[in-house]
């Protein structure tokens, strides 16, 4: 289905039936170690505290990642060039500004984000700053099904895709190079700017997903108001807390924790919780840079630049096909 909002976005909406939802969600809480897939964290209320998230002095990420970009803008709109430029995971757009800004020839961003009004919202405002952008917005779970649909404007162009935020951590890593392979096949022979976040140390890591204003505990929680609102359970969210711990192999583990016994209703189906019992709602995990350029080089990038902070909190890469 293609809606126009404007002139001048074009939107085509892929987003999955509400039905995926209910299976994924009945089938992650009726397996032994319950677990829902980290995509369906982000409704409109997901999204906004997710914003908040970014925006934390303990979120050390999405700050990093930023003067990351800023400071090396000019470099990256060489490697750019007029290319078309592909955002997984657009969110507030915000991100895309940096380059757009330092590359003004770019003519064409497409934009794949699985929150379908804060999409539209982000590309009208995009737009409203960028009046000669050819803005393509698409509603997509495009961390598990990745395709796009037939573009003419990125016949014959060379493609970027941008990958911030490090959300490729929240990928297993055999996921994850899955994604990167689908990736390459949609880009050809173009290049992909990604952002990674680093390991560390515990101390930074566990605060910057489990804040002491408890904005990250309400984004996992908002799950359970999500499944309530739009599925019909009868979660009682005082019931549940939140948990993140870091598992030195390499990744944050983020959970709901069942604070008693109690038993969950959904579609007929009763959930049992026993005391303590967890439910997963997402990994993130962490790459050295080497790590990371063997895992896009298995994906069949070649790495071609890498930039980090000063702290070595973060890194982004450019990679080319
Ligand atoms: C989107 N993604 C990269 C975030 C992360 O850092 O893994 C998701 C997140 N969840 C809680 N805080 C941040």
């Amino acid at each position: 289905m293609t809606l126009t909002f404007d002139p001048i976005i074009q939107f085509y909406d892929l987003q999955p039936e509400i039905d995926d939802f209910r299976t994924s969600v009945l089938q992650g809480l009726t397996q032994p170690q319950k677990a829902i897939a980290p995509q369906f964290l982000y409704d409109k209320r997901g999204s906004e505290l997710f914003d908040a998230i970014c925006t934390l002095e303990e979120y050390y990420l999405t700050r990093t990642e930023v003067r990351i970009l800023q400071e090396n803008a000019a470099e990256i709109a060489k490697l750019i060039g007029d290319g078309v430029l592909i955002e997984f995971g657009s969110g507030s757009s915000q991100k895309v500004r940096i380059l757009l800004n330092a590359a003004p020839q770019i003519k064409t961003y497409v934009a794949l984000d699985i929150s379908k009004q804060h999409l539209c919202e982000s590309c009208t405002n995009l737009m409203q700053d960028y009046r000669q952008l050819e803005t393509i917005a698409i509603c997509t779970d495009y961390m598990r099904s990745l395709h796009l649909p037939h573009l003419p404007s990125l016949q014959n162009q060379y493609k970027v895709g941008f990958f911030p935020g490090s959300s490729i951590g929240n990928l297993e890593p055999d996921e994850a190079l899955t994604f990167l392979k689908k990736t390459a096949a949609i880009l050809e022979s173009g290049g992909l700017l990604i952002g990674v976040d680093l390991k560390k140390s515990r101390e930074i890591l566990e605060p910057a997903y489990d804040d002491a204003q408890g904005i990250s505990a309400e984004f996992a929680l908002n799950l359970l108001a999500r499944i309530n609102s739009e599925l019909g359970a009868d979660f009682n969210l005082d019931q549940f807390s939140y948990q993140a711990h870091y598992n030195p192999i390499g990744r944050i583990e983020m959970h709901i924790v069942s604070l008693k016994e109690q038993v969950v209703h959904l579609d007929g189906v009763e959930i049992h919780f026993y005391e303590g019992e967890r439910l997963r709602t997402e990994y993130s995990y962490k790459y050295t840079i080497a790590e990371f350029q063997t895992l896009a080089t298995q994906a069949g990038f070649q790495p071609k630049c890498v930039w980090t902070d000063t702290e070595q909190l973060f890194s982004v890469h450019y990679l080319t096909l």
